[in-house]
């Protein structure tokens, strides 16, 4: 879909010109303003992203509303939903939403229905799930399941992974492990406390062929075969795939196989089959409230008004930063220990997404594309890196989450300390705290002042940081549902303002190859003839210290 810029980049023209002379001091917009909260902050039922304390005004919100417009956002997103192939380079849709709108009578893609498609692997996988989790399904031996290894890597492992501790509190099936790493220490590391006579492997992967996951999934094979013989390998594995051939030639049952289609991006994929896993730990019934709340955020971003609209909010102010701004990263912080993987999720998500220097057209990008994303859940980051936050040289805008409510009433204090820190963060990054007001404070301590005048400079915070909050009643599996929903939508809204394709993964390619032809040099059944003098010294002094 040929979009024309020329508008988007006369607007962009004049927001820069803008921004030189018309920059918001965060502070003193909030002491100028005392509705700021309530004009730069929107709801979705109890969903609340607050953006005040970003340095943005009426005009700027103008500017980027505007920018959305030209870009064609709304039009993007319509062809999106509608199945049309906006992944151009891979000449696939991008459907991921239908997974989560399991409807017989759903979209047709290509002359396909889809909905019943996606209605029958969601049965096939709830009939599966239930059968492990009542315990029909058994072991070789005839033991119930008490342990799933899900073997998967970047879309096929960070989704479900991050899902599964979530929803901790939910948690009534077998217990979940996930080995993604081609690192031998994640596979013994895992299975060494685990029985293989009540353990079942999900092997998944999209293409059935990416070397870390198949090679994990043979040694794993080779644990089950030495501990229950050849013929037990049918009753302890299953697999997600595309691939079905690849599957049945690995040795896994036709029944046991539960399918996603090449309209849905790894990174996409937790919400079909790649979602087994959480399944089988929550429950179908809650695995559908995962599903319904996404499919609520979904009808919201298409039905909500642009400046009402929180996906396009959030991907308009993610733009800013970024673009106008300049700022080289942004760093989310869950206030949720249980979503203490979603900086991580979200780093595929984005990264892989909007990590581009192309535009559509095949020419370089005019603007920065994606920013570094990166996280930990607070409290423990305020004690790491916040430092850097609050007085480093670079400003990154922060994301913060938080539920009003945790999961234990009975400790409701620490959910009250939780919330007081996270409040706390944002407010401090935004007020900061003057010379003056640092002076006054030791002063008031009775410290001499000799003293202050040689430390006050060090207890100066600039302020003026940016940070957006994300609060949320409690997080339950629709609230996940809803939250992983809004950051897919964030993430597609800035990649139509960057103009690029958000849903290849090019740039993975690259070292991928390299491994494979390196592989041999490591194993010493090949020199390093032609390599770079780095790569060649560096494989000679592997050689030395493995003869060592
Ligand atoms: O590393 C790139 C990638 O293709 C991701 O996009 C994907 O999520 C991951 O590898 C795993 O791929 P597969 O599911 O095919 O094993």
């Amino acid at each position: 879909m040929a979009v024309d810029r020329s508008a988007f980049t006369q607007i962009l023209a004049e927001l820069r010109q803008h921004h030189t002379t018309g920059k918001v001091d965060i502070r003193a917009a909030f002491g100028a303003d005392p509705q700021r909260f309530a004009q730069f902050s929107v709801t979705m039922d109890d969903m609340l992203l607050d953006w005040s304390k970003c340095a943005v005004d009426a005009t700027i919100m103008e500017f980027l509303f505007r920018l959305a417009a030209a870009a064609g956002v709304e039009a993007r997103r319509n062809a999106m939903f509608a199945g049309a192939h906006i992944n151009i380079t891979e000449d696939r849709a991008v459907l991921h939403t239908a997974l989560r709108n399991p409807r017989s009578d759903g979209p047709v893609l290509d002359g396909q229905n889809i909905g019943a498609d996606v209605t029958s692997v969601l049965s096939a996988m709830s009939a599966f799930a239930d059968a492990v989790r009542n315990g029909r399904i058994q072991g070789a031996t005839g033991k119930p399941i008490t342990d799933i290894v899900n073997i998967g890597i970047g879309g096929s492992d960070l989704g479900p992974a991050m899902a599964t501790l979530a929803m901790a509190p939910w948690h009534d099936g077998p217990r979940a492990h996930y080995v993604s790493n081609i690192d031998s220490a994640h596979i013994h590391d895992t299975l060494k406390g685990l029985k293989p006579e009540t353990t079942l492997v999900i092997v998944a992967s999209k293409t059935f062929t990416t070397v870390e996951t198949m090679t994990n999934a043979q040694t794993a094979k080779i644990w089950i075969e030495k501990a229950l013989g050849t013929q037990a390998v049918a009753q302890h594995f299953a697999a997600v795939s595309t691939a079905l051939d690849l599957v049945a030639a690995f040795g896994i049952e036709k029944d046991r196989v539960f399918g996603f289609w090449d309209w849905v991006g790894g990174r996409y994929s937790v919400w079909g089959a790649i979602g087994l896993p959480v399944m089988m730990a929550i429950g179908p019934q809650r695995f559908h409230q995962l599903l319904a709340g996404a499919h609520k955020m979904d009808r919201h971003f298409c039905n909500a008004a642009l400046p009402a609209n929180l996906p396009v909010v959030l991907g308009l102010v993610g733009w800013w930063h970024r673009v106008i701004c300049a700022y080289p990263a942004r760093a989310v912080i869950p206030y949720d220990q249980r979503l203490s993987r979603l900086p991580a999720y979200l780093q595929q998500l984005d990264m892989e997404s909007n990590g581009k220097s192309v535009m559509l057209d095949g020419k370089q990008a005019v603007t920065p594309t994606g920013p570094l994303v990166w996280g930990e859940p607070g409290t423990n980051g305020q004690h790491a890196f916040f430092q850097l936050l609050h007085q480093g040289t670079d400003i990154i805008p922060v994301e913060f989450l938080v539920a009003a409510n945790g999961q234990e009433p009975e400790l409701r204090h620490q959910h009250d300390l939780l919330l007081a820190n996270c409040l706390a963060q944002s407010e401090a990054l935004m007020r900061g705290r003057t010379l003056e007001e640092a002076r006054t404070q030791m002063l008031t301590k009775g410290m001499e002042v000799e003293k202050v005048d040689k430390i006050t400079p060090h207890r100066v915070f600039s302020g003026n940081r940016p940070s957006l909050t994300i609060l949320y009643k409690q997080l339950d599996p629709e609230t996940l549902g809803r939250l992983i929903a809004l950051y897919e939508h964030r993430v597609f809204v800035e990649g139509v303002l960057y103009n690029i394709n958000s849903f290849d993964q090019w740039g993975v390619e690259l070292g991928k190859e390299l491994a494979t032809s390196l592989l041999p040099v490591v194993e010493g059944k090949q020199n390093a003839d032609g390599r770079d003098a780095s790569t060649a010294g560096l494989v000679e002094h592997v050689q030395k210290l493995k003869e060592s």
